[in-house]
């Protein structure tokens, strides 16, 4: 059975299942997806468009790496990909690109979270599972995507500040927290989480607050103003290790030693940020996995195939301090 009437068997039967109240899949239409083709066609292989953020980090270089690693030729799969250089206009125009293709599966990040319903409604229109990768969407309409897989920010946040408050909140604590890209998952969800791990220690105050958009060169530069407006900074917490390490610039540049003079937090533990963290210029860090092309691929064939999938997949993730990364470090994989 070829691709496409395999997709449209697994629509029927996910329809079925769905009636059962077995699963959330959406109501994709089936007689679409069997009378598909067209462009797209790759003989056995699974056609997937996948919008990727843009590569604006370590992390989504690793993430990229690992998608176009793992949809391969070799394991099923056809994968166009293309890179939104983080503008939501590009992933939109990039999803409908798909769907013109007619490709059997979409799957992206989406750059911020909101505004995706109309070009979501057109994916569920044109019988276009959906799976949304590492970023999540705020629609309300949950049928718009098969699956969600990726890391739960809130409580990558909330580690964070937990480790503050349980290693540096005896003493008064002035916070600077450099944000995610404004109005993504990442960036609403850390800050979400870290403020509520703190909330109950009088003795931290985040005094400053900005984004620098994900990338170690605007890090860099909200950090050097944050140094210019505020003589006292004790704690820098930085919702990527990007951001981080160009806050490390910024605080050297500034004659002040990173990691002891003002500690540093972050997120993602990719190989820089753990080598400044075994270097003791970070103090501590929540891992983000981004090695999703596996579980990505996993997702795809199951819709394929007609298998239920979970709504939301969470992937696990660590933390380390200076110890854990010294001993991580020589087989980390990203
Ligand atoms: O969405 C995941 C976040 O995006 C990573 O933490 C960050 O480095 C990337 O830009």
């Amino acid at each position: 059975m070829g691709r496409k009437l395999a997709a449209a068997a697994a629509a029927v039967a996910v329809l079925a299942l769905a009636a059962c109240g077995g699963t959330t899949e959406p109501a994709d239409d089936a007689t679409a997806a069997a009378d598909g083709g067209g462009a797209t066609s790759s003989g056995d292989l699974v056609v997937v468009g996948f919008s990727q953020v843009g590569a604006e980090s370590g992390w989504r270089a690793a993430n990229t790496k690992s998608i176009q690693d793992t949809l391969t030729a070799d394991n099923g799969f056809d994968l166009k990909f293309s890179d939104a250089q983080q503008k939501q206009e590009n992933q939109i125009q990039a999803i409908r690109s798909y769907i013109a293709q007619d490709v059997d599966v979409i799957a992206f990040s989406p750059v911020v979270e909101s505004g995706w319903d109309a070009v979501l409604e057109e994916a569920k229109a044109a019988g276009i599972p959906v799976v949304l990768t590492d970023r999540a969407v705020d629609s309300q309409d949950e049928s718009l995507y098969v699956s969600f897989i990726g890391s739960d920010f809130v409580l990558e946040g909330q580690m964070a500040g937990e480790w503050v408050v349980e290693n540096l909140g005896s003493e008064p604590l002035k916070v600077v927290e450099l944000q995610g890209t404004t109005g993504s998952a990442p960036a609403i969800d850390r800050k979400e989480g870290f403020e509520a791990a703190i909330a109950g220690n009088d003795n931290i105050e985040i005094i400053a607050s900005q984004t620098g958009n994900f990338t170690r060169t605007e890090g860099k530069a909200v950090m050097e103003g944050f140094l210019q407006a505020n003589p006292e900074i004790d704690l820098v917490f930085a919702h990527n290790d990007d951001m981080g390490l160009g806050a490390i610039e910024a605080i050297e540049a500034a004659g002040l030693v990173p990691g002891v003079d003002i500690k540093i937090v972050t997120i993602d533990a990719v190989h820089d940020g753990m080598q400044a963290l075994a270097d003791g210029k970070i103090n501590y860090i929540v891992e983000c996995n981004p090695l999703l092309g596996p579980d990505l691929a996993d997702i795809i064939d199951k819709v394929m195939a007609g298998e239920s999938v979970e709504k939301r997949i969470v992937v696990e993730d660590l933390a380390f301090d200076q110890e854990a990364a010294i001993e991580a470090l020589p087989t980390r994989e990203y």
